[in-house]
């Protein structure tokens, strides 16, 4: 055994005995990072090691970037263009984490002069319409192997607040209105970033759910909801996932920031849900030191680009000699850090810098998920796929001679090659609007050599008109640019509804193809046979495009939000700052249209393909505390292609008339007939009462229906169940 691995089993027994530690200046201690044994005995005998200098280094971390000359430098050794560093302990064997955004792919700070270029995935909420864990896992997998090759080893990613706000300006980051859908999406997203032995974060914890008055809006939704809308999610994810960090909010929820909560942070996440890792703050989202650290926050991020700095060492330092935090809080709080450092690979298996990244695999895993997240909203007489052969195409707006757009904001990647479109407004924070260079124009004439397309970029609408008049086709590009700390209207704007209506008056085989952030309202819906909703797509956004539009690739993609029709369908129509009622409570996106019977413009899991999908021979039996459905699906078109089986419940005195009980995405060729078998949790059939936590069943008949939509319903059968109680750490066997 090494006399580090010594002086290690030494101190553990000293401290086990109630002994003072060892003292800190054995040789050969940095071996004690080796030391054998689970993650949380190796982050425990670590502690035991450390100075307080050396706990309280744990507990800071710096903004990765210079920030405005003059304010703020980053550390030296933190990686250029970063959102976070926190310094390593060397003579111990702990390395610096290195911390990136890497929701969508390795982000670059806006303030950095220089953009490190990375590859895109689509949107997060594009990959939630994939519906499919498969490819949030690849997705992960790959952000997390450019991050390691750029030495990163702490991702900033697995974004899960629900869409309560559909004009929320981070919507495209997050992955939905449903928290078993957002759950499963993001529980995979960030499973798929740790696969390369690095610590994935959930965030923003909790009811981040809107960009308006972030830093001091209060969420007010009564804990049941809560526990059954926004906190499923997290727990979800948390549960398939196991990120090692959780990163709390901006806002405040019932009354207090997010990051001195102990509700959410002690009851909910470690009480109820024993959560092991720990919990760092969003950048600046601290205003306290004793009331955050006893609340349960473990580390403040992002020391420079704001000016908090509440875990400064002194100011730890102070609280502990004032009484304010005891010793053991310290411990506790640096112990988690390591817990997740040790059980994720950073300490085992450290990153260093400078790898190749093959670029071209990368972006086939990013062109794969935007082709699987493209929902075919509309297709009134099988307008599309564009027929092959010859034949007079327009493609009209949205820069689609140049590339696909991006959402904004700290989840920016850059990407190899230029921007395609620089110069829109806004050009620094929360810009730049960027745009990859990936034409769906370019990609339409590569697969119909044959047709004549031409392009209008949209400015004049009356040549837009005459170019659409004088085509079979016209298509129009339509976008709406979306960023953190912002919420935008629920439109398209500048003036593109009337540039598609006069489009569709000049030619009626008019297709429009979206790129938002998240639903937006269509005034126009009517007079347009063919709507297709392609989300940002990503760093090959315009080959996925094209390959839909052509038929290449069956579109497979479900609509993870509901679209709703017109702003006062929503439960708060105006955007709110300050407390923040939610009057919806747990009945979140299509569960509250459907208890108010309002239409959607489309809803919740809608999509189309070009080819058919049948279910039959529905059977639901028991499984456990929950249920399992079986369903026949059939193609019965001509086209090989995707199907999202969607299974709904409905339970009694339920906040809404539906809830998502479980879904399957299954390939099959024409002809095919698959077995699905789809798994129903059963906290999706309970109910959380603030007065008896947990997940009550109250006895009475279930209805299980299996689905096309939350709108399209087929086949359903009635269960009884008897009553049941789960308690509030009921947890899935897995
Ligand atoms: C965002 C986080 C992000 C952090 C670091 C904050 O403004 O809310 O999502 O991870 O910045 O860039």
């Amino acid at each position: 055994m090494s006399a580090g691995k010594v002086a290690l089993r030494a101190a553990a027994v000293a401290l086990a005995c109630g002994a003072p530690p060892l003292a800190a200046q054995e040789p050969a201690e940095v071996q004690a990072a080796d030391a054998p044994g689970s993650a949380d005995e190796r982050a425990a005998s670590m502690v035991v090691l450390m100075t307080l200098e050396e706990k309280l280094t744990l507990l800071k971390g710096y903004f990765g970037t210079d920030f405005t000359p003059g304010r703020f430098e980053a550390p030296e050794d933190a990686r250029y263009g970063s959102a976070g560093y926190v310094p390593g302990i060397p003579r111990l064997g702990i390395p610096p984490q290195w911390q990136a955004d890497a929701g969508i792919g390795v982000a670059t700070q806006g303030g950095a002069a220089e953009k490190r270029a990375r590859t895109a995935l689509p949107s997060g909420l594009a990959v939630a319409a994939s519906w499919s864990p498969e490819i949030a896992y690849a997705g992960g997998a790959m952000i997390g192997a450019e991050a390691r090759a750029d030495g990163f080893n702490v991702l900033l990613a697995g974004s899960v607040n629900l869409m309560r706000e559909p004009r929320n300006g981070r919507n495209f980051e997050y992955a939905g209105e449903d928290p078993l859908l957002a759950g499963i999406i993001a529980g995979a997203a960030i499973a798929g970033v740790q696969s390369n032995g690095i610590v994935s974060t959930i965030k923003h914890f909790a009811v981040n759910d809107q960009e308006t008055d972030r830093n001091n809006g209060n969420a007010l939704v009564d804990e049941g909801a809560l526990r059954m809308s926004d906190l499923l999610a997290f727990e979800i994810a948390i549960e398939r996932g196991d990120p090692g960090a959780v990163m709390c909010a901006y806002n405040r929820v019932g009354g207090l920031y997010s990051c001195e909560n102990p509700f959410l942070l002690e009851k909910v996440l470690r009480e109820d849900w024993d959560y092991p890792g720990y919990v760092m703050s969003d950048w600046g989202a601290v205003h306290s030191t004793a009331a955050s650290a006893n609340a349960g926050l473990d580390q403040e991020s992002g020391f420079g680009l704001q000016r908090a700095d509440w875990f400064e060492a002194v100011k730890l330092e102070a609280a502990l000699a004032a009484g304010e935090i005891a010793e053991e809080r310290i411990d506790l709080m640096a112990a988690r850090v390591l817990r997740s450092m040790f059980a994720h690979g950073l300490i085992d298996n450290p990153v260093t810098e400078g790898r190749s990244i093959d670029f071209g695999a990368n972006r086939a895993v990013s062109q794969r998920a935007a082709e699987a997240g493209i929902v075919l909203l509309k297709n009134d007489g099988d307008l599309l796929p564009l027929a092959g052969g010859g034949g007079r195409i327009a493609v009209i707006g949205g820069h689609a001679d140049k590339g696909v757009l991006s959402g904004g904001g700290s989840s920016q990647v850059y990407p190899d090659g230029t921007n395609a479109v620089p110069g829109i407004e806004p050009t620094t924070w929360p810009g730049p609007v960027v745009y990859y260079p990936s034409a769906p124009l370019d990609e339409l004439r590569q697969l119909l050599p044959e047709a004549m397309i031409e392009f209008a970029d949209g400015s004049d609408p009356a040549a837009a008109a005459r170019l659409a008049a004088a085509s079979d086709i016209a298509i129009v590009f339509g976008t709406q640019w979306a960023s953190e700390s912002i919420d935008v209207p629920l439109a398209l704007g500048e003036g593109q509804d009337a540039l598609i209506e006069a489009v569709a008056a000049a030619n009626r085989n008019t297709v429009v193809v979206l790129q938002t952030g998240g639903p937006v309202l269509m005034p126009w819906s009517g007079s347009i046979p063919a709507i297709v909703e392609a989300w940002y797509p990503g760093r090959a956004g315009g080959a996925a495009i094209a390959r839909a539009l052509t038929g290449e690739v069956n579109p497979s993609g479900h609509l993870p939000a509901t679209f709703p029709a017109s702003l006062d369908q929503l439960p708060h129509p105006e955007l709110r700052r300050g407390d923040l009622e939610y009057p919806e409570g747990a009945a979140v996106g299509y569960k509250w249209f459907d208890a108010r019977g309002h239409a959607p413009l489309f809803p919740f899991g809608h999509g189309l393909s070009y080819t058919e999908f049948t279910f039959d021979h529905l059977a639901v039996a028991r499984e456990g505390d929950g249920l399992v459905a079986l369903v026949d699906v059939h193609n019965t078109g001509k086209r090989a292609g995707a199907d999202v089986v969607q299974v709904y419940v409905s339970g009694p005195g339920w906040e809404a008339p539906r809830r998502l009980g479980g879904f399957a995405r299954v390939q099959l060729e024409p002809g095919e007939t698959e077995r699905v078998e789809i798994h129903i949790d059963p906290r999706l059939l309970g109910t959380w009462y603030a007065g008896r936590p947990g997940w009550t069943h109250a006895a009475g008949a279930y209805t299980v229906t299996v689905a096309h939509s939350s709108r399209e319903l087929g086949e359903s059968l009635l269960v009884e169940l008897p009553p049941m109680h789960l308690p509030p750490d009921w947890k899935p066997a897995r």
